[in-house]
């Protein structure tokens, strides 16, 4: 029997068939809910309010996850199947969209030397004293008769030569034909970021290196597993996973290649050249490639040179013969993100002692030091995603992104100035740099109430600060607990022990350290001093930690528009010695010592 969800705020109507549970419908029509667990109903992530209509029983686990709340009606997206026409309400917390994203990053000179150049041309029309084939009058025309044209060129060009009356602009990439456009068409390049939670896209004019349009949106994929070792998971686990992980994500990044030039009035045809960056895991899901060894011990990629692969094959509607370049990986999960990071931060060419944090859903760490350059990556971004977090969710609209704790007064600030539904990674760091100055946290991460705070409550597990009371309108109660703080002690010490121990290899110390580049997203927006205050970042001045934006996306450009900053992430990329922090024998006893709250 076919029935319909009426989904709202998105005010959607999707067609869905008895059985289909409320997050798979959803996913079928594009609308993107939160799904760490990948639907197997432990991790909460997929809440919806079912406001009318008929679905199935609860389930035990629902039960046990939402308490009280399942009295209004709230349920597990995952877990509910549809039995009638139903009216949905999803919260933002559990929508994957309207999220804040980081394109912008600093921006560094770079030669303009691009893949691909343009030569426009006036070719004769044919005639019956001059049968020429279009390609012979080509080459004859560009002076080159090893011009090489591709199928996907060829099915094009008789149609392209006659609706421009022969006057064209070629797209050549060496002595393959790209496209043809009308005259004194000016070649696109796209630059994307491929990151686990989101991806960003730069239109990018390849002849003068303007930005013309950039943009962002969700990974899709999150609604298969929010991070890498759950797509892995879904990828292994279903016959058809890593094709609908693949598929979903070269749908996302076309939409937003039509919503790139929709933005500037151009045509996807004139994009005749794209770089995408991404760590491994998305890089493999991306091209098709295995990514079961990438979850299992030594975490080993199918390639990690870099790979320029047709356009088409991908999948793409762009310039017939554009190809796609995907930057050098470094390990299994160090990827071309961290590689174009460190291209777009400018470290590479940095003097000193130079330390670079890539903080995302996972975070890679570089050091540069002496000639020499060392990587490590951990997973120590999930938490300040506000995964493993209670009340925790990703920077959108509503989430508390400021903690200030002064003078005995509480005071929060929210995305947007929204009424809170959440805390943000911003959010949580300065919590607990607030709650530890304060003196309601004390090293070890156990709350105390003894200084009478009103924030301070007994909960259901033991001691409670309470950022928002149950009745603040249109919001729900936000607790932080031991669990939470806990939480953060573990990605805090990862992130401290990692930069540690590439200190170590490198045989300096953390005061000579000349400069720390934090970028990434939620590195964009946490305040330095909270990391530094509770122990996260090194004990040095604030001055010498700079915040760079989407670096990434920057280094992708960069290679977009310069063949010589293509070889320096080939050249770079060879050099870099990846430490295993798991495997470094001091990694514990560092570990275990990090998990204090200074
Ligand atoms: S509870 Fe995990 S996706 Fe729903």
């Amino acid at each position: 029997m076919n029935f319909e969800i009426d989904i709202e705020p998105v005010g959607r109507r999707i067609p869905c068939s008895q059985g289909d549970t409320l997050l798979s419908a959803a996913q079928r029509a594009g609308i993107v809910l939160n799904a760490t667990c990948g639907g197997e109903g432990v991790c909460g992530r997929c809440l919806v309010r079912v406001m009318a209509g008929q679905v199935s029983p609860l389930t035990f686990t629902e039960e046990a996850e939402l308490g009280k709340r399942v009295e209004e009606g709230w349920r597990l997206a995952c877990q509910t199947e549809v039995c009638g026409n139903v009216r949905i309400h999803i919260p933002p917390e559990s929508l994957a969209t309207a999220q804040r994203i980081q394109t912008e990053g600093h921006s560094l000179p770079v030669e303009i030397n691009p893949a691909v150049r343009v030569v426009t041309v006036n070719l004769p029309p044919p005639s019956l004293s001059d049968p020429l084939s279009d390609t012979e009058r080509i080459k004859i025309a560009l002076g080159m008769p090893d011009l090489v044209f591709s199928l996907p060129v060829l099915r094009e060009l008789a149609n392209a030569l006659r609706i421009n009356a022969f006057a064209v602009s070629v797209f050549l990439n060496g002595c393959s034909v790209v496209g043809l456009r009308p005259a004194n068409t000016a070649a696109l390049g796209l630059a994307i970021d491929l990151g686990t939670t989101k991806l960003a896209g730069y239109l990018v004019d390849l002849s003068t290196g303007e930005t013309l349009a950039c943009a962002g949106a969700m990974n899709p994929q999150i609604a298969f597993g929010e991070d890498v070792m759950a797509r892995i998971s879904h990828a292994i686990s279903k016959s058809d996973g890593s094709e609908q992980l693949r598929s979903v994500i070269v749908e996302a990044l076309q939409k937003l290649a039509n919503g790139l030039c929709e933005q500037t009035k151009r045509s996807l045809l004139d994009i005749a050249d794209v770089v995408i960056v991404g760590n491994t895991v998305m890089h493999h899901l991306f091209l098709g490639l295995p990514v079961k060894q990438l979850g299992l011990s030594p975490y080993i990629p199918t390639v990690s040179s870099a790979l320029d692969v047709p356009a088409f094959e991908i999948g793409f509607d762009f310039a017939p013969g554009a190809h796609v370049l995907s930057l050098p990986n470094i390990a299994g999960f160090i990827g071309a993100d961290h590689v174009a990071m460190l291209l777009g931060s400018g470290m590479v060419k940095s003097k000193g002692v130079v330390l670079g944090l890539d903080i995302g859903t996972n975070t890679e760490f570089s050091l540069i030091a002496n000639g020499r350059h060392f990587s490590c990556s951990t997973a120590s971004g999930p938490a300040f995603e506000g995964a493993h977090i209670k009340y925790g969710m990703r920077a959108a609209p509503g989430a508390i992104e400021k903690v200030l704790i002064y003078d005995g007064k509480l005071m929060l600030q929210t995305i947007d100035n929204q009424p809170p539904i959440g805390l943000c990674g911003s959010g949580i760091l300065d919590l607990i740099a607030q709650m530890r100055k304060a003196g309601y946290l004390n090293s070890h991460g156990a709350l105390d109430g003894s200084k009478g705070t009103p924030f301070i409550r007994q909960g259901k597990n033991g001691l409670e600060f309470v950022l928002v009371p149950s009745l603040e309108k249109e919001g729900r109660e936000i607790i932080f607990d031991r669990s939470d703080v806990n939480e953060i002690q573990l990605a805090k010490s990862a992130m401290r022990t990692g930069v540690q121990i590439l200190l170590q290899k490198a045989g300096i110390d953390e005061k000579d350290i000349d400069s720390v580049v934090i970028a990434g997203a939620f590195g964009s927006y946490l305040d330095v001093q909270s990391g530094i205050d509770i122990g996260m970042f090194p004990k040095l001045e604030r001055e010498r930690f700079i915040q760079v934006g989407n670096a990434a996306g920057t280094g992708a450009r960069m290679a977009l528009l310069s063949l010589g900053v293509r070889e320096q992430a080939r050249e770079m990329s060879r050099r870099i010695t990846y430490i295993e922090l798991t495997s470094e024998p001091s990694f514990s006893s560092m570990f275990a010592r990090n998990l204090l709250i200074e």
